[in-house]
């Protein structure tokens, strides 16, 4: 089976469940055993997140994470999954300095990951870049509203596009669509909000913490799992996998303390 990003979910396929008024859902993944099993499920979008950072690397938060930590699981992500769309988020540091250093960045995801898009966080300021990498054949992903890469110059993880603040994020969204990008990620903003950018956009929204009038919307999966310790506002737990792993952890251990695992079953003549 081919691994091949073009027999996948194309920029075009989004575009056309807008038209349709058909909502989606997109994923974070890091690794091959969430992307195989979102992948079966039918999610036509994964994202290989700088989320990693807080989910999976152990930071505190997005900022430290690398190109060289995200490649590898990007690889992953695209070597598991046959039919989604996979797309490598820039980190910090990655592509702010110019748009040739964002094009650097989108060349060695697409070569070594071989990924289907690439996202960056901002609005009107990263326009260059996002055009450096449309021209070179790189589809783009924005991301606006609360920008977690941001979140020292944002005085924190707060909602934004509030009262007379909504004028720079719908500055932003109509700056990225005209710039080419395929779809903006709204992250936390006023609901009524990101249905007014919905609405006047030609291209998906795809909300977290946006409310229920986007184009799509997008879980990283750690919480979607309840594996998060710290469940955000803006996210929903629909399992309790946290509590599903400790428990069966201690089942484990304490098989082992009793001498009930291994049994026949497990061993070898
Ligand atoms: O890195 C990430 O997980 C994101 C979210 C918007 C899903 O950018």
């Amino acid at each position: 089976m081919s691994n091949a990003q073009t027999s996948r979910i194309s920029i075009a396929d989004l575009a056309a469940k807008k038209a349709a008024g058909e909502k989606f859902a997109m994923l974070t993944s890091y690794e091959q055993m969430s992307a195989a099993i979102f992948d079966e499920a039918g999610i036509p979008v994964l994202l290989v997140g700088d989320s990693a950072g807080n989910n999976f690397l152990g930071f505190e938060n997005t900022i430290p994470v690398t190109v060289d930590e995200l490649i590898p699981m990007a690889r992953s992500v695209v070597n598991a999954s046959k039919n989604a769309m996979v797309i490598a988020d820039f980190p910090f540091g990655s592509y702010e300095s110019s748009p040739e250093a964002a094009l650097a960045t989108g060349v060695r995801f697409f070569k070594e990951a071989k990924v289907g898009a690439v996202k960056l966080e901002g609005g009107v300021k990263v326009v260059p870049q996002i055009k450096k990498l449309i021209n070179a054949g790189i589809p783009v992903m924005g991301h606006i509203g609360l920008t977690p890469q941001s979140v020292h110059a944002l005085g924190g993880f707060k909602v934004q596009g509030r009262g007379d603040d909504a004028a720079r994020v719908i500055e932003d969204a109509k700056a990225l669509e005209a710039a080419g990008v395929f779809a903006i990620i709204l992250e936390a903003i006023p609901a009524s909000l990101a249905a007014q950018i919905t609405a006047q956009l030609s291209i998906p929204t795809i909300g977290i913490g946006a409310g229920k009038d986007c184009d799509g919307q997008v879980l990283v999966w750690t919480d979607l799992m309840g594996l998060t310790e710290k469940m955000p506002k803006l996210a929903k737990a629909y399992r309790n996998m946290r509590k599903e792993m400790l428990d069966a952890v201690a089942e484990f251990a304490s098989d082992v303390a009793a001498s009930r695992f291994p049994t026949k079953e497990q061993s070898f003549d």
